[in-house]
């Protein structure tokens, strides 16, 4: 088997990206890169400011919040996933929460966050064996990388996973919310002005639809083998 350093996993909202990555990373012990939850965590440092709309319509400014936010944020990559330390607490349940996601597509879309991120990601990754997830990281990001997967699946199967995930955490949450919710953040990712959701160049496309994780699995290991 060819030794492969990056391997990229993109795609809309809930199409098994993270669940994916996650057996992919630990099935070839390769540190696992899940770049949303750094998107996540620019959002969630915003809403911790009292100026977050100052900082979204000042470029300079939002630039120098994020490097020195990022002095004090540790990252740890591991196979089992990316774990964020935040003056040496783990921030993980706060980049789930409602405020996050409501706002995360609109942060994600300004390009000193993504020049920001993208920067930060290619140093973090550095002469290490990884898998990427995200939403370009075959075609921004990682444009070199060994192998590039693009999943997708229907936008009801998507929604019908992501309201199964909600349930366990919010007894009233709506399916056609969820569905409503995945389709807002589909539109704003492809259609932004940088790096918008796309198939990367000479990327695998997988329909998750109907396959099981295991399946969706083997056939990545197949492309390795090949
Ligand atoms: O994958 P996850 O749901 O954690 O990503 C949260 C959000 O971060 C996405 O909806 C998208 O707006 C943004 N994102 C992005 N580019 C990436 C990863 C995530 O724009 N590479």
């Amino acid at each position: 088997m060819r030794i492969f350093k990056i391997i990229t996993i993109d795609g809309p909202a809930s199409s098994g990206k993270t669940t994916i990555s996650r057996l992919l990373a630990k099935k070839l012990n390769y540190l696992l890169l899940e770049s949303g939850s750094l998107y996540r965590l620019v959002t969630y440092l915003l809403l911790s400011t009292s100026d977050l709309k100052n900082y979204l319509k000042d470029s300079q400014k939002l630039l120098k919040f994020l490097e020195d936010m990022f002095k004090e944020i540790e990252i740890k990559l591991l196979s089992e996933g990316t774990f964020i330390y935040w003056k040496e607490r783990l921030i993980k349940e706060e980049l789930r929460s409602k405020d996050v996601e409501n706002v995360v597509s609109k942060v994600a879309a300004l390009k000193e966050v993504r020049d920001f991120l993208t920067n930060f990601m290619r140093k973090l990754a550095e002469n290490k064996s990884i898998v990427a997830e995200g939403r370009d990281m075959g075609s921004v990001v990682f444009p070199y990388a060994d192998l590039k997967i693009f999943l997708t699946a229907s936008d009801e199967v998507r929604a019908r996973r992501r309201f199964k995930e909600k349930l366990n955490k919010e007894s009233n949450c709506k399916y056609e919310e969820v569905l409503e919710n995945i389709k807002f953040r589909d539109e704003l990712d492809s259609k932004r002005a940088v790096a918008p959701l796309t198939v990367p160049d000479s990327a695998y496309v997988i329909d998750t639809s109907y396959l099981t994780p295991e399946q969706v699995l083997n056939e990545i290991l197949k492309l390795i083998e090949k």
